[in-house]
């Protein structure tokens, strides 16, 4: 295990590490930017790196490719994958690192440019972005240089050092890198936690279609937002995922430890889950399942003229979380979710009992409230009494939050 990981108490799993694009600009400290890579890799993240035509001068692709065993990327365009290929690892990287960052650098990220595979791979993303600019104490003292990196901190980036000492031009001063150790140590502080690593985790999210007729169906409003960004929160934080997803629009990110399970029907939902499912499993149920169908789905259009028209037959689906609990051993963790439109708390526990859950999440639904992007509110309440509130915030801040209330409840019940 490296240093790193002893230091933070964390546990790093082979080709489960956080993603980690590594920019590399033009500066003489390039060279360091090996070491980073190198550093990087052996606290457990996967290392992908990217040079600019300037960082080209100092070091070579083939210098990273074989400490990283990943191509290099460079140009936008071209035969190293094209512009597809810096939305596709934009979407993928849990963080972007640019070490060395040059002044040319900075000022192009802050206006916004993507003219080579770096910057364009930046403006796509939206991985946390970390900079260690290197450069002449009068580059990073000049007004330009300060203007661009108060832009780049008021859109979130996070800015390591540069610290004084002795600098390329013989000189001392301010604008030298931080040493490789001191960056890869705050690229796994942003990171965050990595406590969901080595647990399986099975997320059921999205609406449930029940067929009626070949182009009918009885679903509901869900867009599966909130399980999705729950599953990807779990991966980032080192779990090994399975999302089983009911039809929605949206596109989960790709992510080594995120696996995604596409189904239509609450039946299809849970014969899936249940093959993704293991004893010890941490099972979180956001799926909004449909609790009745259409007793039978008719192989042709229903008419207006059939008498079967004005009344709908139902069966009852199977409870897909409370049929999952009832699988688990001593080691898993139930966690439901209740769509509330009244009585929240109390119809929450009254699910949380019903369904053996050790912890629900419950929120207030409406017609504009609870459903795909925008802010939300949930109150945890577990079977031992706990209860914590959180919101209103994003579904991204409160997908943290249930990962937080997940691992405390697992945390009281193995201790
Ligand atoms: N759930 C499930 N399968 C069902 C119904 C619900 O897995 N057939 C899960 C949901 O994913 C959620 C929890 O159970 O985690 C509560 O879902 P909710 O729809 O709020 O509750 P219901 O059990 O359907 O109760 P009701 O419709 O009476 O409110």
């Amino acid at each position: 295990m490296d240093f790193l990981a002893v230091e933070r108490g964390l546990v790093y799993l082979a080709n489960m590490g956080p993603r980690v694009l590594l920019g590399v600009s033009g500066s003489i400290a390039a060279y360091k930017a090996v070491e980073i890579a190198r550093l990087l890799q052996k606290g457990g993240a996967e290392v992908e790196v990217c040079l600019t035509r300037g960082a080209l001068a100092f070091v070579t692709p083939l210098t990273f490719e074989a400490i990283t065993r990943a191509p290099v990327r460079t140009e936008v365009l071209g035969t190293d994958g094209g512009e597809i290929a810096h939305v596709e690892q934009a979407h993928a990287v849990d963080l972007i690192l640019v070490a060395p960052a040059s002044a040319n650098v900075l000022a192009r990220l802050a206006a916004g440019f993507a003219d080579d595979a770096l910057t364009a791979t930046i403006l796509a993303t939206r991985a946390p972005l970390l900079l260690a600019p290197a450069m002449e104490t009068g580059m990073w003292e000049n007004p330009a240089t300060t203007d661009n990196v108060a832009r780049l901190v008021a859109r979130g980036a996070q800015i390591l050092g540069p610290g004084e000492g002795a600098l390329a031009s013989g000189r001392s001063g301010r604008g030298r890198m931080l040493e490789p150790a001191e960056i890869v140590e705050q690229v796994f502080g942003a990171l965050g936690p990595r406590d969901f690593a080595g647990r399986e985790v099975l997320v059921t999210a999205g609406p449930t279609w029940e067929p009626l007729d070949p182009v009918r169906i009885l679903s509901n409003r869900s867009t599966g937002a909130m399980g999705i960004e729950i599953a990807a929160a779990a991966a980032r934080r080192g779990g090994q995922v399975n999302l089983v997803l009911g039809p929605t629009h949206l596109v989960p990110p790709s992510h080594p430890g995120l696996k995604v399970v596409r189904v239509e029907t609450a039946l299809q939902m849970l014969a899936a889950a249940e093959a993704a499912l293991r004893k010890n499993s941490v099972v979180i149920g956001t799926a909004a399942v449909s609790d009745f169908r259409p007793a039978a789905a008719r192989p042709q259009k229903l008419k207006r003229s059939d008498p079967a028209a004005a009344q709908l037959a139902l069966a009852e689906n199977p409870d897909v979380l409370a049929t999952l609990g009832t699988k688990l051993g001593e080691g898993g963790l139930l966690v439901g979710f209740a769509a509330e439109t009244e009585d929240v708390e109390a119809h929450a526990l009254g699910k949380l009992k019903k369904k053996g859950c050790h912890l629900i999440i419950a929120n207030q639904v409406g017609s504009a409230q609870g459903f795909g992007p925008g802010e939300t509110k949930v109150v945890a309440l577990d079977d031992v009494g706990g209860r914590a509130a959180f919101g209103p915030a994003s579904k991204t801040k409160v997908a943290q939050f249930v990962l937080d209330q997940v691992a405390r409840v697992g945390k009281q019940r193995s201790g």
